[in-house]
């Protein structure tokens, strides 16, 4: 994940759920709405309310990438290295927060929602899709059919 700069005030460009993210795999777009959801209210959140979001956000992860691994592990998905190497890299980066809040560095929590809002958009985009694409087509033989709605706005003010 990229760096970022150092600021703990309340973000402007919290990430929204927008039909652009959805992937025509339910399971998988359903954890992606919790996701989003869980990121932008890190962002927005009072500093008070940090660490407990941080605390959510880790069970989310956790459970989030543990589903993905499996589905990719047991359907034989072709590209799945890169992909758990992603989520596992991830996952390093969440759990260090959670140390470095131990620390007393809670602005690190901030700056962790901020380039996981930078983050989710392109994983889901390249990699996330590309398994809904694989797990649709096992189930039902196709690509999936995604219905959107605001094509034109794909992140909120994130555009
Ligand atoms: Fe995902
Ligand atoms: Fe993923």
């Amino acid at each position: 994940m990229p760096a970022s700069s150092h600021f703990i005030q309340e973000s402007a460009h919290e990430l929204t759920w927008s039909d652009t993210l959805l992937l025509g795999f339910g399971p998988m777009d359903d954890t992606h709405r919790e996701f989003v959801s869980l990121i932008g209210a890190m962002q927005a959140a009072p500093v008070d309310d940090l660490p407990g979001l941080l605390e959510a956000l880790i069970v989310h992860v956790q459970a989030h990438f543990a589903m993905e691994d499996e589905w990719m592990m047991k359907t034989d998905f072709p590209a799945q290295a890169c992909h758990m190497n992603e989520h596992a890299a991830v996952l390093q980066s969440v759990l260090k927060t959670r140390q470095r809040l131990a620390e007393g560095d809670i602005a690190r929590c901030r700056r962790l929602a901020e380039e996981l809002a930078d983050w989710f958009p392109a994983h889901a985009d390249y990699l996330d899709s590309a398994l809904a694409h694989w797990l649709c087509k096992r189930q039902f033989g196709g690509k999936p059919v995604v219905l959107r709605r605001n094509n034109q706005r794909a992140l909120g003010s994130r555009q």
